[in-house]
C-alpha cells in the first residue's frame, strides 16, 4: 500500500532578506513498510522537509507548492490559508501527527524534562492522546522498553540518570507510543559513539521488521543508510538531486553531487563512513545559484548548468537524477 506521495512540495521561509527556498519540487513516494534514507550536507533542507510531511512547520514557513499524500489524502492542503501561509493545526491535524504520523528529534536526547522521570514523561505522551488508565500506560512503556532494550527498572529514573544511548532510546519509545505509520527520525545517532550507533540501529531494524514500520531516516551518515534504508533521496540546496532504490543509487550513481558526497562510488556493505566534504561551501539559499544549484561547485559543470535547470532524468536503473548528464555521469563518462 501507499503510505506517502509527496509532490512537488515547496517550502519556503520568510527572513528579513527575503525568502529561504529551503525545499523546492521535492517528489517521492514511500510504499507501507519501507524506509528512506535522506541524506545531504548540513542546511540542505532535511529537517525542514521532515517538518512538512509532520505539519511540525514554524510560523514563517509558508508552503508554496506541492502536497503530502498520506493514506491516499493530502494532510497539506487544509491547513492552508489561501495565501500560502499555514494556519493554526486543526485538531484532527494534531491527532495524525501524534497518532499516524511521529518524529523523533535532531537533538531528541536532550529534550526530556530534566526534573520529571522518563517513564512519567512517556506516560504522559501516551494518556494525552488516548483514555487509557496509569496501569494501561505503565504497561505499554514497559513493553516499550523491551522493545528499545532498556531494562525496566529504568523507568522510574531521571533524565541525567541515562546514557546518552538511553536517552535516545526512550526517545525511540516516546515516537511509538501510539504505533504510528510512519516514522521520522532526524539523525537518530549522530549524537552517539560507535557502538552506540550500532545498538540503536540494531533497535531501529528490530522495530521495522516487528512492526512493518514505514520510515523515513535523515543522517550524515551513509552507512546507516546502508544498513536500513530501502530507497535514498539525496539533497543538495533544497532539491532532491538522485533519487531511487538504494543498490541502484549506490552502485550506478547518476548523479555529480551523489558522487561528491559518497567520495565516488559508496560500498553498501555498511562500514561506517561519513559523507565526503565538497569542496566549496553549500550556497545561499536566499538567492540559490541559478541553473543546477550544484553547478558551482560541480566538476562536470558545462555552460548549460548554470542558465537551465536540470530535468529529472529517469535512467535505465530506475533511479532520478536532477542533472543534464545524468546519463553520462552514471557511465563514468564525464570522470
Ligand atoms: N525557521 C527558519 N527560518 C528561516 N530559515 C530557516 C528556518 N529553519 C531552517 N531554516 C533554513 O532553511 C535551510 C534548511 O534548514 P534545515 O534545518 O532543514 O537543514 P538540514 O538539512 O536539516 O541541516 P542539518 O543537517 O544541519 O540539520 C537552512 O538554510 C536553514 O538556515
Ligand atoms: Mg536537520
Amino acid at each position: 500500500m501507499r503510505l506517502l506521495d509527496v509532490r512537488d512540495l515547496t517550502l519556503h521561509f520568510k527572513v528579513k532578506e527575503g525568502w529561504v527556498h529551503a525545499v523546492e519540487d521535492v517528489n517521492f513516494t514511500l510504499e507501507s513498510g519501507e524506509t528512506l534514507g535522506l541524506v545531504g550536507e548540513s542546511g540542505c533542507g532535511k529537517t525542514t522537509l521532515g517538518y512538512g510531511i509532520s505539519q511540525l512547520l514554524p510560523d514563517n514557513a509558508h508552503v508554496k507548492a506541492g502536497q503530502v499524500i498520506f493514506k491516499g489524502e493530502d494532510i497539506l492542503t487544509p491547513s492552508l490559508k489561501k495565501n500560502g501561509t499555514l494556519k493554526p493545526y486543526r485538531q484532527e491535524i494534531r491527532e495524525l501527527r501524534w497518532k499516524e504520523i511521529s518524529m523523533i528529534f535532531q537533538g531528541a536526547m536532550n529534550a526530556f524534562n530534566p526534573v520529571q522521570k522518563v517513564g512519567d514523561q512517556i506516560i504522559e505522551a501516551i494518556k494525552v492522546h488516548s483514555d487509557v488508565t496509569r496501569q494501561e500506560a505503565v504497561a505499554r512503556v514497559e513493553e516499550l522498553y523491551k522493545l528499545i532494550g532498556i531494562p525496566k527498572d529504568r523507568i522510574d529514573n531521571y533524565p541525567h540518570e541515562y546514557s546518552g544511548g538511553m536517552r535516545q532510546r526512550a526517545m525511540i519509545a516516546m515516537a511509538l507510543v501510539h504505533n504510528p505509520s510512519l516514522i521520522i527520525a532526524d539523525e537518530p545517532t549522530t549524537a552517539l559513539d560507535v557502538i552506540m550507533q550500532r545498538r540503536i540501529l540494531s533497535e531501529i531494524k528490530k522495530i521495522q521488521n516487528e512492526f512493518h514500520m514505514t520510515m523515513i531516516i535523515i543522517t550524515h551518515d551513509v552507512s546507516v543508510v546502508a544498513n536500513v534504508a530501502d530507497k535514498i533521496a539525496v539533497m543538495y540546496a533544497g532539491r532532491i538531486m538522485e533519487y531511487g532504490n538504494i543498490k541502484d543509487v549506490f552502485k550506478r550513481t547518476a548523479n555529480p553531487y551523489t558522487k561528491a558526497l559518497f567520495g565516488g562510488f559508496p560500498s553498501l556493505k555498511g562500514e561506517k563512513k561519513r559523507i565526503a566534504s565538497i569542496p566549496g561551501n553549500p550556497p545561499s539559499l536566499v538567492e540559490p545559484p541559478t541553473g543546477c544549484r550544484f553547478h558551482p561547485r560541480c566538476k562536470f559543470a558545462k555552460e548549460i548548468c548554470k542558465t537551465e535547470k536540470p530535468p529529472f532524468i529517469t535512467l535505465p536503473t530506475g533511479q532520478q537524477s536532477l542533472c543534464h548528464f545524468a546519463n553520462e555521469v552514471q557511465q563514468g563518462g564525464m570522470a
